[in-house]
């Protein structure tokens, strides 16, 4: 009898074993395919290992402007997957290693839960059935297929790829259209692009990165257009077969992946097709929680990270109000060349909410650093501050470290910090971190 059965070993699901296993309970991962989950396999990490080299190879090649001469810089997509295929591997070993090492079971197969017993839980796996006082479902998520005509054929025959096809491409695609200007879209095109491929994205919306903040997402839209990517906004695709280019990426959002879970066994409610969970992370299932992209509350990996704990952490009784899942202060980020991260509220969002608010904003060439490393680099620094209470609710950095830097905002939106007391840290000089407590002054 375990006292925790966990289903799925992505972010969400190895965490809360290792979180769970070191608070004593004897715990069970149970993951069909590979530990790491998107994140690790086919989402995170290995875009990260793309877009590096993709940076190095535009570094090599504008080494003219820093008076350092690279001739006859190239990039070969085929060394970059193949070395994203080293890292990939070493980290999925590593957490393997991790949860052995913490005496955390790891079943490989996929898991059906079945009907409570009175002696607990049950859930097949691996021809076994598996016995446990509690569930933590991690099942994650998986693309949207959108229902345009011919897109399951495609996607059959390999046409249409998704995230996870398209990371283990082995040649670069002459062309490359990308169904989708989000997230996975917009950091797929930026690498594509740089590697020669001739990228379009289709976007339904006017504008690209979603919800990000608008000015972000006009400037982002103007640099990638710059580098040559084209943009069809406002459009969708009617037909599969109207597209002309030698690969699709289907990148238009993700949805919790439930089906076969056998969450209709004990009676798991789900809407519009993701677990419904409370802010400690607790479906309506006695003693079953959910955390990570199954629950599509924010389907992020550190979003995962933090739920998981959440839930680990009310199985032990840590049930006070302060123990809840926060999502206030939940950074995004798009890995491109430049960085856009964000955490908080945005103009837009603020003035939904009713916010009475601020918006300072300075140019990221205040920053001397900045400007020593990016002599061209456009960039801006923004944030949102609550007249009422006087403290940071929004930020959003568009340039070099932005990834980096999003998580020192999010520690003020987070601790609630009054804006005179952000004013009182130092800084190092020169980082371009600094721009945070600039932009403080200028408002
Ligand atoms: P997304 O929700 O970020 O973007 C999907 C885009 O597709 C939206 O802009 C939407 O308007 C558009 N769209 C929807 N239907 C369409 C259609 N039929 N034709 C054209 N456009 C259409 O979803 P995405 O990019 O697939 O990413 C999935 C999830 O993974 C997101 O939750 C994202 O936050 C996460 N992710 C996070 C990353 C990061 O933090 N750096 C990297 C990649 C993904």
């Amino acid at each position: 009898m375990y006292d925790l059965i966990i289903i799925g070993g992505g972010p969400a699901g190895y965490l809360a074993g290792e979180r769970a296993r070191a608070s004593g309970l004897k715990t069970a991962v149970i993951e069909k395919r590979a530990l790491g989950g998107v994140c690790l396999n086919e989402g995170c990490i290995p875009s990260k290992a793309l877009l590096h080299c993709a940076k190095i190879y535009e570094y090599a090649k504008s080494g003219d402007s820093y008076g350092v001469s690279v001739a006859g810089a190239s990039i070969s997509h085929a060394a970059v997957v193949e070395r994203k295929d080293r890292i990939v591997k070493r980290l999925v070993a590593g957490v393997g290693m991790k949860l052995k090492s913490k005496n955390v079971d790891v079943i490989t197969s996929a898991a059906k839960v079945l009907p409570k017993t009175p002696e607990g839980f049950a859930v097949e796996a691996g021809g076994e059935i598996l016995m446990a006082k509690r569930l933590l479902l991690a099942a994650g998520s998986q693309p949207v297929i959108p229902p345009i005509p011919g897109v399951h054929e495609a996607i059959e025959n390999g046409f249409v790829l998704t995230n996870r096809e398209i990371l283990s491409l082995k040649e670069k695609p002459e062309r490359l259209t990308v169904i989708g200007g989000g997230v996975v879209g917009l950091e797929m095109a930026s690498y594509f692009n740089s590697v020669g491929s001739h990228v379009t994205v289709v976007e339904m919306l006017d504008h690209i990165g979603g919800y990000i903040d608008a000015e972000i997402s006009a400037l982002l839209l103007k640099i990638y257009m710059k580098k040559g990517i084209e943009f069809k906004l406002s459009a969708g695709v009617k037909n599969i077969r109207d597209i002309h280019a030698d690969k699709v990426l289907l990148c238009v959002g993700r949805r919790a992946s439930t089906d076969g879970l056998g969450l209709e066994n004990i009676g798991v409610l789900c809407e519009r097709g993701a677990v419904v969970t409370d802010g400690f992370m607790r479906t309506n299932a006695a003693n079953v929680y959910a955390a990570g992209d199954i629950n599509g509350r924010s389907m992020l990996a550190h979003t995962a990270y933090r739920e998981a704990e959440v839930a680990v952490s009310h199985m032990l009784g840590r049930n006070k109000r302060s123990d809840m899942m926060r999502y206030d202060a939940i950074p995004s980020v798009i890995y491109t060349n430049p960085e856009a991260a964000g955490v908080g509220e945005t103009e837009a969002s603020a003035a939904v909410k009713g916010y009475s608010f601020t918006a300072a904003r300075l140019p990221m060439a205040y920053s001397g650093r900045f400007l020593a490393e990016n002599p061209d680099g456009e960039g801006f620094c923004k944030l949102i501050i609550d007249n009422k209470y006087n403290r940071l609710i929004g930020a959003h950095i568009i340039g070099s470290y932005a990834s980096e830097m999003i998580y020192g905002a999010a520690m003020m939106i987070e601790t609630e910090m009054k804006i005179d007391d952000i004013k009182e840290i130092v800084f190092p000089h020169p980082t371009v971190s600094e721009i945070l407590r600039e932009t403080l002054f200028e408002r």
